[in-house]
């Protein structure tokens, strides 16, 4: 007897979006973020609000502002808007050319970045200061907003000095910029903290989710948006207000069951919470495979999120050959763990319920693979 679709696109709803979005304003009620915009994954989530972004402006009679600044060695999937925010070349090269007025400045990288230092501090205030300029010469007034991970993800899992999302925030307010958070990783505990903007005390004007929202159990994601922007939406009285932008699928009833079950579980069992605490024994079992294996030039994190980047040479940082990240990869895959490898990085993103012995378990089948590594 239930209504099993309906199209959410114009006007429309059903009872699992409501409760929903409903759920979802009293996760990010801190944050002020009281509008969902449901989508099928985390690419249609960074898309959502790129789109919205722009027409914020236009609503707002600002049309001139329509262009991005994101990060080097960001990732924010794969459609067209998406890769052109992206920082990294793979996603980008094959697809060009890909919208114009993007602008990248460098990732809060400590092991590896331009500056010269491996203070995270100071490689933090030196990007703040490449943004303004960046800013002033493209003319505040034409950009649109600034998107990034809290923490990046796919681009080897970079943590940044804690200032440096809080000052990014400073500067779009500063120059009217919207600050976009794509959380499609960071979201719902990943962290350890809740979502990624609040473990640095931000509050983004629109944040991107997916992953974590259904647990993969449905592909599903919601496009938050801030209490700002989504005034200047309702308030408008013309044309420019109205959103052509949705999907089919968006606020399928299914994935929204899937997103309420799942959430209630993460509420349950308070999933940041074992998310930091395992994340601060993962992090000091790599450190120690750091200081037992050569090939380690890197081991970084935050929550149960980690990367292991390999290394031919520690003076030189030259990349590991891709036969020893191969062996890496086997190596732990005997010892009965399967590890992400990408370029030559492990990159470590378990399930956020684990326990201490799984740590133990991960690290020492890491060990192995490492062993294998540095053998080949
Ligand atoms: C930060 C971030 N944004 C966007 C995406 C794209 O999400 P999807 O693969 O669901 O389209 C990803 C995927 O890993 C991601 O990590």
């Amino acid at each position: 007897m239930e209504l099993p679709y309906y199209s959410a696109f114009r006007g429309t709803s059903n009872d699992k979006a409501v409760e929903l979005s409903y759920e979802l304003m009293e996760w990010f009620k801190p944050e002020k973020l009281v509008r969902s915009f449901f989508t099928s994954g985390g690419s249609d989530s960074v898309e959502t609000c790129l789109r919205l972004a722009r027409q914020y402006h236009k609503v707002r009679g600002e049309g001139e502002r329509t262009k991005f600044i994101s990060l080097k060695k960001g990732y924010h999937g794969t459609h067209f808007g998406g890769a052109s925010v992206n920082g990294n070349a793979n996603f980008r090269r094959n697809y060009e050319p890909l919208l114009p007025g993007c602008f990248q400045l460098p990732a809060p990288w400590t092991y590896r970045n331009p500056f010269g230092t491996d203070n995270s501090q100071e490689i933090a205030n030196r990007i703040i200061a490449l943004m303004e300029e960046e800013i002033a010469f493209q003319g505040a007034d034409t950009i649109a907003a600034m998107i990034m991970e809290p923490v990046l993800g796919a681009g080897g899992v970079i943590v940044p000095h804690e200032t440096f999302m809080p000052m990014v925030r400073e500067v779009c307010d500063k120059h009217g910029i919207l600050l976009i958070a794509d959380e499609v990783i960071t979201a719902f505990g990943r962290t350890g903290d809740v979502h990624g903007s609040r473990l640095w005390g931000v509050a983004p004007d629109m944040m991107c989710t997916a992953k974590a929202v259904t647990n993969s159990y449905f592909p599903f994601g919601a496009a938050m948006i801030g209490e700002k922007v989504a005034e200047a939406f309702e308030s408008n009285k013309d044309a420019t207000g109205n959103i052509g932008h949705g999907y089919t699928y968006s606020a399928h009833p299914v994935g929204c069951a899937a997103a309420l079950a799942t959430l209630a579980e993460t509420k349950k069992a308070r999933v940041w919470e074992n998310a930091k605490a395992r994340g601060v024994e993962l992090q000091a079992g790599l450190a120690k495979l750091k200081e037992k294996h050569q090939i380690v030039g890197d081991t970084r994190g935050i929550g149960l999120m980690a990367a292991v980047e390999l290394v031919a040479d520690r003076e030189t940082k030259a990349p590991a050959c891709k036969a020893a990240v191969a062996a890496a990869f086997d190596g732990a895959y005997e010892a009965g763990v399967t590890i992400r490898v990408s370029g030559n990085n492990i990159i470590l993103s378990p399930p956020l319920i684990i326990t201490s012995s799984d740590v133990s378990r991960m690290v020492d089948a890491i060990d192995k693979g490492l062993a294998a590594a540095s053998n080949a």
